[in-house]
Parts: C-alpha cells; structure tokens; sequence
C-alpha cells in the first residue's frame, strides 16, 4: 500500500480543555502520529488550554505521558517526541471568565490557520465563541471544532446552533462525528460509489434488508454521570448510527465534496418515518460474578436510561420503499463488533431442487475489529453428491491484502483533525443535520418518557434482550452474529 501524506499549511491549534481526557486519549496522542508521518509543517503549534495551574514545561510533561500512554511503543520514537513536543504551549485561562485571554492572543498568529478546538462540555461553548472575538484572537476564516453531545434535543442543538452563528459563520465550524472519520465508513463511500458493481442493486428492489450493529464490551464505567442523562439513543443513535445509515442509504451525491455530501445525507435523515413502539427494544445491563450492573456503574438505584437499543427503521422514499434498516447498539455486548450488513434478496427463482439448500448474498462491511469486507455468494458446494449450494465468504480483511500499513491506518481523529486544518468540511456535520436527527430523535425518546418505559434487563457480555431477536425474528430474519 503507498501512503502519501500530503502536509498541511502552517497552523495554530488552540484546545481548550487542552488537559481533559479526550485530549490526553485521542486529540494529543493523534496530533504526534500526524507530526511523526511528516505532516505538519515546522512552524505547526499546538497550544492546550485549560483551567488548571499548568505551564509549558507541565504541559510538555502531560502530553508525552499522553503519548506513551496512548501510542503503540514501537511507534514511540524519542526524537519524533522531541519535535513534537516542541511544538507545544499552555495558556491557563478561565473561559467564562477574564484570566488568561490577553496571555492567548499574545500566543496565537493571524497569518496562519487559526484552528480552536472545543473539547470542553456544551455549557461553555457560548463563552468561548465570544471570547475568541471580543479580544481578537479569531480572525474571518478562524475554525472551531466542536463535540458531541452537540445538544440533547433539537431545542438545546439548534440554541447551541444559534449560539455559535453569532460568532462564526457556517463554513467555519466543524461538528465532529468521529465515526466518519473511520477509514471502513469512507470505504463505504469508495464501495458504493467507485463500483460500478454494487449501486445498480443498492435499493428496495435487490436488498431484502440492512442491519447496522455497533456493539461494545465496555460498561458505562467512569463516565455513568454523563450516560445516565444519554442512554444509546443519544449517545450512539442519533449520531453514530444515524452517520452510518445516512452513508448507506443516501443517494450518490454530485461530487465528494462538503455541501453535496450533507445534502444527500440530510435527505435520508428527512425521509426516516417515525419509528413505531413495536419496532424499539430498549435494554439495560445486568451485572454478574465478574462485572458491574449498570446501576452500579451508573452509580444510581434506579434508572430507566437504556445501555442497548435495537429497532427497525424505515426510509420513505423511491430507493428504500419496503426495505427495513436495523440498528442496534450497546454496552457489556458479547464482542467489540461494529459492522453494517447489506442483505440481498433470494434469487426470484430457484432451478435447484428444494433439498440443495437456498441462500441470499450479503455484504457486510466491517469497521472494526479487523476492518474489511465480506461477501457471501452461494457456489456448488465441491465434490460429489449432487447439486448442493452452499455459501462462502469472499473476504477482504484490510491488513491481509493490503499489507499491516492498512491496519495501521490513522486513527479517526488524526484524519479529521487534519482536514479542519485542510478546511474539509465533508466529513463534518453540518447544523440542519445535527438538528434534523435530533428532530427524529426526539419523539422517540419523549414516547419513552411518557409511557414511563423501563428497559429489559440483558446478561453482560451477552447479545442484548431476549426481545431484540424477536424484532428480526417476527420479520422472518436473523440478526448476524456477534462474534467475541
Ligand atoms: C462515543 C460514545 O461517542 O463513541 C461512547 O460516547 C462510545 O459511549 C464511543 O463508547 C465508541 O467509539 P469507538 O470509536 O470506540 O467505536
């Protein structure tokens, strides 16, 4: 596999909640795989800004833990520490208040991109958006970088939305949604659209249905406060999931390019009907000998926030009419397996006898573990005794055909924290998206709330509850296997 790393402009990156976790575990430790690759140009800065009493030399010291926390040891290389390193600087400042802002704009330049990434909860979006102007530290074409949660709800996501249009025009700030910065959710784009195989048959007439199951191993461990106030649906449906539906139900766009993208996906998210209360399973995890119940790790004694959801989503338009989606999501699953299966119809016909077996094709494509693709097409089964079909897989692990450099392939982060410095917005939510899944979202969860839902409780590390099963089995349909 060639890799060619094309650097970017010389920039300043300023992160506020520079000393927060998601600094220390992805942002820092992706920003010195970028520098080792070649990427930045030498006068790149990063400079982290947080609260607490810190300075540079403090700074320095966090972020080489973060890094050798954080990146394989063999990529932990002395000298590339150095430089990289020496990229950085720490303001102290107090982002509601006054302290600390003249220290940053004496730091920051205007003749390079200005980047400012948000990595501070929600509440103090506003403060920051206006600091940044009213002591002229943000020139015109300054990006912001902002996280999820982005809202709780279409009210709270469109005021957030409100808040930093005074600030910032559109064009100037980029909603992560780390998923889209995988490599296998870009691969789908390559798939469908680089093909010419695939896209004739990617509609209701050839697709019987698609599933798309993100599971997770981990409990909500550490970080229950926050979960307990989320549950799945807002914390991995609304936008993880609903990224990876739009990716594989929306239409071709014109071009790969930001505003073509998002329109087409905007579309889909428009066109989602209302999901019926048959068609939701909500669980929550039990504990065991070993691990914690959710209540437990959520540190409450009672909760009806869900840690699994599962439900059938239907798309209203010419393309989906009459071919389900199924989502599914949760914590303490029986594997770490996040993967979108694209079912194809039984051929109309069968010219075999009715005992050599009848079978359909399946794409699935594979974002983590062992990110790949398979497809299962249905051939002779070899050997005598007759005409027996059976189906076997053509697999396309990355790192197997494409060498361990496609294993190693950027981290999510890496990639989209590079394109704000590009100023690539197509990977990047844009506000009338954030807001339209929200808008779907929504009633859903206000549905739950009114009836007073309680979620089943499910066995950890098993492959949710019992009723999620039914919700393909009722339909005539199999969930894929979760593998350990
Ligand atoms: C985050 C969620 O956005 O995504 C977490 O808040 C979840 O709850 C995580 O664990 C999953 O990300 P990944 O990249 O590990 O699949």
């Amino acid at each position: 596999m060639v890799s060619r790393v094309i650097p970017v402009d010389p920039f300043d990156l300023v992160i506020f909640g520079g000393t927060g976790d998601l600094a220390r575990r992805k942002i820092l430790p992706g920003l010195y795989r970028r520098h080792q690759d070649g990427q930045m140009p030498d006068d790149a800065r990063i400079i982290g800004a947080a609260r607490g009493e810190m300075d540079a030399e403090g700074y320095r010291v966090f972020v080489e833990n973060a890094v050798r926390e954080f990146v394989p040891k063999k990529k932990c290389d002395p000298k590339d520490l150095k430089g990289f390193l020496a990229r950085l600087s720490f303001v102290q400042l107090d982002a509601t208040g006054t302290q600390g802002w003249s220290d940053l704009k004496a730091v920051v330049r205007q003749d390079v991109v200005q980047a400012f990434y948000f990595s501070v909860g929600p509440s103090l979006f506003g403060a920051i958006a206006e600091r940044l102007h009213t002591h002229g530290i943000a020139g015109p074409e300054a990006r912001i970088v902002v996280e999820k949660p982005f809202g709780h709800d279409q009210a709270s996501a469109q005021a957030l939305n409100d808040t930093l249009a005074q600030h910032f025009a559109e064009h100037q700030i980029y909603r992560i949604d780390h998923y889209l910065g995988k490599e296998t959710v870009q691969n789908l784009m390559a798939l469908r659209f680089g093909n010419m195989l695939f896209e004739p048959l990617w509609n209701a007439q050839y697709v019987d249905h698609i599933q798309i199951t993100v599971a997770e191993t981990v409990g909500v461990e550490g970080r229950g406060s926050y979960y307990d106030r989320s549950g799945a649906m807002r914390d991995m449906v609304q936008n993880h999931l609903m990224q990876l539906l739009c990716l594989t139900a929306m239409e071709p766009p014109s071009k790969f390019e930001p505003n073509a993208v998002r329109d087409e996906k905007l579309k889909i998210i428009r066109a989602l009907d209302p999901v019926a209360t048959d068609d939701i399973v909500r669980g929550q995890y039990r504990g065991s000998n070993t691990v914690a119940s959710y209540l437990e790790d959520a540190e409450t004694d009672a909760s009806t926030t869900e840690s699994f959801v599962a439900m059938k989503v239907h798309i209203s338009n010419w393309r989906w009419n009459g071919t389900p989606f199924y989502l599914r999501t949760g914590k303490r699953m029986r594997g770490r397996m996040s993967e979108i299966v694209v079912r194809f119809k039984e051929p109309p016909h069968s010219i075999f006898e009715e005992d050599t077996g009848q079978s359909a094709n399946e794409l699935s494509i594979r974002l983590q573990p062992n990110e790949g693709m398979d497809l299962k097409v249905t051939i002779k089964e070899p050997g005598l005794g007759g005409m027996r079909l059976i189906d076997v897989p053509l697999d396309m692990t990355f790192a197997d055909a494409l060498g361990e450099e496609a294993a190693d392939a950027p981290d999510a982060y890496e990639r989209l924290i590079m394109d704000v410095i590009r100023g690539n917005q197509t990977l990047f939510m844009r506000g009338d998206e954030v807001e339209a899944a929200w808008a779907w979202t929504d009633p859903i969860i206000a549905g739950w709330e009114d009836r007073g839902d309680r979620p089943k409780p499910y066995d950890p590390f098993s492959t949710g509850p019992e009723e999620a099963l039914m919700l393909l089995h009722k339909d005539g349909r199999r969930w894929r296997e979760i593998r350990e």
